[in-house]
């Protein structure tokens, strides 16, 4: 399929893996065009990847840093991880087992991992699920249809999370589900209300048009040409927390599932393998025909986090709020290319 540019990544084929005789190199840079199809916060694809002695480096960019919505980088962390995701699952497709050290060095903070190609072996059925998933997974901020998540692939989510060493609870209840959406609507209310957060966020959103290889365009939430043109104007200018806030309560109480997942405990590893669980959760749920997307608000607001984890009754903290349902499709959203972001 021909595609502009900026949507030229998602063309990836299987087909072009250089072959299991090809220099270490050219499979790993290879992979790397996987890895970069991850969903990260406002599209701002926070990564760098190094080549170094047949290995990849995996690195926090904070020059593309939220320091509003995000100021400890917590999910600038959590989209690396799931970049690392990607890598895993991709090596493990192509039959390697893949061999990962997170932090490996303390005295570069933003180091988050390793990435090497161990052994061959033989792949479970599920990888190549999660594999063909990558490329069709689109994050979907359209409503979702009333039909029912069944328990049994509720089951699978938590799984996969868990898999992770992250944990993910579901609410399907109409009560729990009023109650989230409650913080969700007071957390759109707080961030819009502040400057700071609408010009960071305008920053990010573009015209549908734009050639550019990051950020969101309009149409990823349903704008049509001409409003998506307005739209970085009207973010930045006007304070829209209160109809933000309607729309998201009435697509949280509407989406037949809520699932928040979360870590024991807050740190940078931790967020990492919130990505890593976040990724995993993702890719599931689009091997499966469900469709995701976030209402975090009431994380990134510091005083509502609290309330949303007394609401989960886990121990440990929530890293992110999905709705998650069934949907038509959602359209790709632009990337940088995976040589953009690789350092030789
Ligand atoms: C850690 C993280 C937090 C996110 N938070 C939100 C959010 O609060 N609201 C939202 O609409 N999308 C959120 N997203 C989705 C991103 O905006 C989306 O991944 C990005 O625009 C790329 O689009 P894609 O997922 O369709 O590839 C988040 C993604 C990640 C990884």
């Amino acid at each position: 399929m021909k595609r502009s540019p900026e949507l030229e990544p998602w063309n990836v084929s299987a087909s072009a893996f250089p072959g299991h005789d090809a220099p270490i190199a050219d499979r790993l840079r290879f992979l790397l065009a996987y890895a970069v199809l991850a969903p990260s916060s406002h599209n701002t694809q926070p990564w760098i990847f190094r080549l170094r002695g047949g290995r990849i480096e995996l690195c926090a960019d904070r020059a593309r840093a939220l320091p509003v919505v995000d100021h400890d980088d917590r999910e600038l962390t959590i989209s690396c991880g799931c970049a690392l995701f990607n890598l895993r699952v991709a090596a493990e497709h192509f039959g390697y087992q893949p061999l990962i050290e997170l932090l490996p060095d303390p005295g570069e903070r933003d180091l988050l991992a390793t990435f090497a190609l161990g052994t061959r072996h033989e792949v479970p059925h599920e990888v190549h699920v999660l594999f063909g998933a990558i490329p069709r997974r689109h994050t979907n901020r359209a409503p979702f249809e009333q039909r029912q998540v069944e328990d049994a692939l509720q089951a699978r989510l938590v799984a996969a999370a868990e898999a992770e060493r992250a944990w993910l609870t579901c609410f399907t209840r109409k009560r729990d589900r009023h109650a989230i959406a409650g913080l969700v609507a007071e957390g759109d209310r707080i961030q819009f209300a502040d400057k700071r957060f609408r010009r960071e966020l305008a920053a990010w959103v573009h015209a549908n048009r734009s050639h550019s290889r990051d950020g969101m365009p309009g149409y990823a939430y349903g704008y049509g040409d001409l409003v998506s043109i307005a739209e970085p104007f009207v973010i930045r200018t006007f304070d829209l927390g209160k109809g933000v806030a309607a729309k998201d309560m009435d697509l949280a109480e509407h989406s037949p599932l809520l699932a928040v997942i979360g870590t024991q405990g807050d740190s940078t590893v931790e967020w990492i393998r919130a990505g890593l669980a976040l990724q995993h959760v993702l890719l599931l749920a689009t091997g499966v025909g469900l469709s995701a997307s976030f209402l975090n608000q009431p994380i990134e607001v510091e005083n509502l986090r609290a309330r949303l984890a007394a609401i989960t009754e886990r121990q440990g903290s929530p890293q992110l709020l999905l709705r998650i349902g069934y949907a038509p499709e959602a359209k790709p959203t632009p990337r940088r290319a995976a040589d953009d972001v690789l350092r030789r």
